[in-house]
């Protein structure tokens, strides 16, 4: 059940992003990716959810090839949520069961409320209009949306970013929480670097397209490599 990255090499254009990238992620564990501006993170995720394809190499989830596989058959195990809530305008349970209506699913509003409840989330936001939502609050909401659709994976590109410190930590909380009480495998890309580590079973730090490091967090922490010592460092 996990995602392999093997020699992938990616580019826009003339410009390569990701260099010779190698990487395994076990399934139901949290992975972060940490790494300068630039490096490749946000490509990483997109390659991953299938919205682009590397040059070379291959991706593979639970042994099928992504090139070999419907990019929508990927997205329906690899779910992913963005830096700004992507929401329409509606009420929470307009938004919640958009994809559902759309695959014609038969809708189950206990079900929902049910997960609210589990995650903390108070019901009667169901009702709420997304405009008289916080950003905090929205990104939460996309997060349950991209849950509802019950992937087995979950890519968080800097979902953190448009928040304060306080909104910032309950969302990475939460993710921590679909971790461990859903069992998803969730990659986080995050500037959040002391509470992502803190959540955080493995780490993959890209510098300029590069895999500098991959393992655990722990591994990652005591890393004496001079560029990762000095990122922890906010240098
Ligand atoms: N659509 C694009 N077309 C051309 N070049 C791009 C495009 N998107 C990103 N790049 C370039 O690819 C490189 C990697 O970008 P990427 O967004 O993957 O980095 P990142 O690690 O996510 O950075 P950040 O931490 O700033 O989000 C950068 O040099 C960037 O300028
Ligand atoms: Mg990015």
């Amino acid at each position: 059940m996990s995602i392999k990255l093997k020699s992938v090499n990616f580019s826009y254009e003339n410009h390569q992003v990701l260099k010779n990238v190698n990487i395994e992620f076990l399934p139901q564990k949290i992975h972060v990716l940490l790494g300068p501006s630039g490096g490749g993170k946000s490509s990483l995720l997109r390659l991953l959810n299938a919205l682009m394809d590397p040059n070379s190499g291959d991706i593979s989830y639970i042994n099928t090839v992504y090139s070999q596989t419907h990019p929508k058959d990927i997205r329906k195990k690899i779910g992913m949520v963005f830096q700004k809530p992507a929401l329409f305008d509606g009420t929470v349970y307009d938004n919640l069961i958009w994809s559902m209506k759309v695959q014609k699913l038969p809708i189950d509003k206990t079900k929902i409320e049910n997960m609210l409840s589990q995650l903390d989330i108070p019901t009667d936001y169901l009702d709420k209009e997304i405009e008289n939502l916080s950003v905090g609050e929205q990104q939460r909401i996309c997060i349950v949306r991209t849950l509802l659709a019950n992937p087995d994976v979950i890519l968080f590109d800097e979902p953190t970013s448009a928040l304060d410190p306080q909104r910032s930590k309950k969302v990475l909380e939460l993710i921590k929480q679909i971790n461990t009480q859903y069992q998803k495998t969730i990659i986080l890309v995050s500037h959040d670097i002391d509470t992502a580590i803190d959540i955080a079973d493995t780490v993959t730090f890209l510098h300029d397209g590069h895999v500098l490091f991959h393992g655990t967090k722990e591994h990652f922490l005591n890393s004496d490599n001079e560029i990762i010592t000095n990122f922890k460092h906010g240098k």
